[in-house]
């Protein structure tokens, strides 16, 4: 090939691809399969192999690639990154149509309504249409460059899709979680023993504040524009020209937006946004109205705070409002310090809640959260109430900073930052050992009944259990010593206990608590290796090839069955008769372990014989297309599993792109 061609080639294929990332990441609609997507990419990975000096920083290779930083340069804004006013009631709302069509003289002013999105507000910078620069807000005058972690958000483009781009163009928006990846995320951290993200826009900016690219680049984040910072080079005038212009451009703006002429449209589109709220990607807490006309704006101006000619309308929820009297630190298994409210009872979704979770340093800055503050408290997913504000009007000036302890509170080692984490570098640290304990004996794990917080606390505190590996040597008379044991729980705990060395050693290796890996991940990693011994003897390579095991993964694995205090736990369990074989069924592996692949239409062998071929290959067949469905095989006639499979994303395959896999 020569140098023009190669010029051309890499021309066509980069455009290409800038093209199926943006069907794929921005409108969820793809047009080819992962796999034509994984061909094209390739070619051009090769070609610049081959052509080094074609490689741009806007090149769709150049995502990831930024080493570790030291700490974020600061950026100072062009334009300024204000906040917004809030009201919280309809008549709120109404007030501040109130105050703009008095100050402009007229009798409505049409406005935009669009939704509030729960992120980290962001600044993207494009040069000639070339991604050149990303900051946070920061103080709203200088930020953080996070560039190099923005670049890996694959729903941003590296390149505007103008055949004419502006000069200078400075978006704005919102770096933000998808709900379906934060509860992945957090299930997994919950099962890894590590503590789960407060909430998306948590998940968010610790994401967007690791310092190693390669990190960021695993988390699936998502970017959102609606607003202008400086531009150079393009004239717009109203909102809704915005909103199209970056629709034009390529750059994802909010699905769904309202103009309003008067009134009663804007409440009705205040209302149906609330409605809507479930079924958007991201976590909404609110709408935004806007003046849609640009001068006008101009003319509304600003406070030092927040522009005049837009407000946030917060909807409600059900939250209690009591007294926080103190904070308490916990550690978590892998030493994670997590701060809890301590709380004047009160009454909340049918129960009588004094704790509350203030997750991290990060969240109880962002919030204001004092000490002797009357804060609000709301039920979280599921079970545990988290402080979500403070009422600010009550304060007496006696509150108190919530200073982050310098040493662990249960064992006085100093304790270490990791991003917006606090944590006890202590492997030995009492505290620890305790969760460890309870992780290891929980029903999921090696299923030892009876052994709970109380006991857990009882062995350790005794001294009796040093590590876990203590338990399989635990005697009858040992056990009689402690409170309120008697012969016959003890008898039942030895059994219980006795009975775990049986169990799959996919259990064992989840119970051992070893950071990432979660119950799924540990199924994987024994069904792969077979057994525990040639998991721990895997060479990071070796772990690296597993499916769904990520370089992160790989080196926390590697360095757990690397770590001296860790071997020897693993002897001493193997010596007490802990079972390290894999007792489920080992499923083959090649190219399609893991992955779960439907069927539909006519294809030209019996279904039968292909799934058979799929399973021979490690995959796994099943009848309905869901999340979970990695690939839809399409044969001729397809059924309405292919418009379920485009609705959710997933890639297709052909009969042919299947067999030239499968070969
Ligand atoms: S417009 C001049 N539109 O909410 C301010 N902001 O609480 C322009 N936000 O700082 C902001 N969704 O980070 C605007 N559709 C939206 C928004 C939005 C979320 C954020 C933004 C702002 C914060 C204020």
């Amino acid at each position: 090939m020569t140098r023009e061609q190669a010029v051309q080639r890499h021309r066509e294929l980069a455009e290409q691809i800038r093209r199926h990332d943006y069907l794929y990441y921005v409108l969820g609609q793809p047009e080819i399969s992962d796999e034509a997507y994984d061909a094209l990419y390739h070619e051009l990975v090769e070609l610049e192999k081959k052509f080094p000096e074609l490689i741009t920083p806007d090149s769709p290779t150049q995502r990831v690639g930024g080493q570790p930083l030291e700490e974020f340069r600061h950026v100072e804004h062009a334009v300024p990154m204000l906040s917004l006013d809030n009201t919280y009631s309809e008549s709120e709302l109404l007030e501040f149509v109130e105050r703009v069509t008095r100050a402009l003289r007229c009798p409505f002013v049409p406005m935009v309504v669009e939704p509030k999105i729960d992120g980290v507000s962001i600044s993207c910078r494009y040069e000639k249409g070339v991604f050149v620069q990303a900051a946070t807000r920061g103080d709203g005058r200088v930020g953080d460059d996070v560039t190099q972690n923005v670049r890996t958000i694959r729903s941003l483009p590296l390149r505007l899709l103008l055949a004419s781009p502006p000069e200078v163009l400075e978006v704005r928006g919102e770096v933000y979680f998808p709900l379906e990846a934060f509860r992945k995320v957090n299930e997994e951290r919950i099962r890894a023993g590590e503590p789960p993200f407060a909430n998306p826009r948590n998940a968010a900016a610790g994401t967007l504040k690791q310092l190693d690219p390669r990190i960021v680049a695993s988390r699936p984040l998502a970017i959102v524009f609606y607003a202008a910072g400086q531009i150079r080079g393009l004239s717009i005038r109203t909102q809704r020209q915005w909103l199209e212009f970056l629709g034009k451009a390529g750059l994802p703006r909010p699905e769904r937006f309202w103009f309003c002429q008067n009134k009663e449209e804007l409440l009705l589109a205040v209302r149906e946004l609330d409605q809507l709220r479930p079924a958007l990607p991201y976590e909404t807490d609110g709408a935004v109205i806007k003046v849609d006309d640009w001068t006008l704006r101009e003319r509304l101006g600003q406070t030092a705070k927040a522009p005049r000619w837009a407000i946030a309308y917060k909807y409600g929820s059900a939250k209690a409002r009591t007294r926080l009297r103190s904070v308490t630190f916990q550690v978590g298994r892998t030493g994670t310090i997590t701060p809890v409210a301590e709380m004047d009872p009160v009454f909340l979704g049918g129960t009588i809640v004094s704790r509350a979770t203030l997750h991290n340093f990060d969240e109880i800055r962002r919030k204001g959260i004092r000490i002797g503050d009357y804060v609000f408290v709301q039920k979280a997913g599921e079970v545990i109430p988290e402080v979500v504000g403070v009422d600010v009007a009550a304060r007496n000036g006696t509150e108190k900073e919530i200073v982050p302890p310098e040493q662990c509170p249960v064992c006085g080692e100093k304790l270490q930052w990791e991003g917006i984490f606090l944590r006890c570098p202590n492997l030995n640290c009492p505290a620890q050992l305790k969760r460890l304990l309870m992780h290891f004996a929980q029903r999921r794990a090696m299923d030892i009944e009876g052994l709970g917080e109380k006991l857990a606390d009882q062995l350790v505190d005794t001294g009796l259990v040093q590590d876990v590996a203590d338990l399989y040597t635990l005697q009858m008379r040992d056990l009689l010593r402690l409170e309120r044991m008697g012969e016959k729980s003890a008898r039942n705990l030895l059994e219980a206990i006795a009975k775990s060395k049986k169990q799959d050693a996919a259990r064992l290796i989840f119970a051992l608590g070893i950071p990432h890996v979660g119950e799924t991940l540990a199924q994987e990693l024994c069904r792969h290796f077979g057994n525990l011994n040639r998991l721990a003897q895997a060479s990071l390579e070796e772990l690296q090839a597993v499916p769904n095991v990520g370089e992160i993964v790989a080196h926390s694995l590697y360095r757990y069955f690397r770590d001296p205090k860790n071997r020897r736990r693993l002897e001493r369990l193997k010596e007490y008769g802990v079972n390290f074989q894999c007792l489920e069924r080992r499923l083959p592996v090649g190219p399609l372990s893991g992955k779960t692949v439907v069927i539909t239409g006519t294809l030209s062998e019996p279904r039968e014989e292909i799934a058979r071929k799929i399973e021979a290959a490690g995959g796994r067949v099943a009848s309905t297309v869901s999340r979970r469905t990695d690939w839809l095989i399409v044969g001729e006639n397809p059924g309405s599993k292919l418009q379920e499979a485009r609705r959710l994303g997933i890639p297709v395959m052909t009969e042919q792109e299947l067999r030239r896999m499968l070969s």
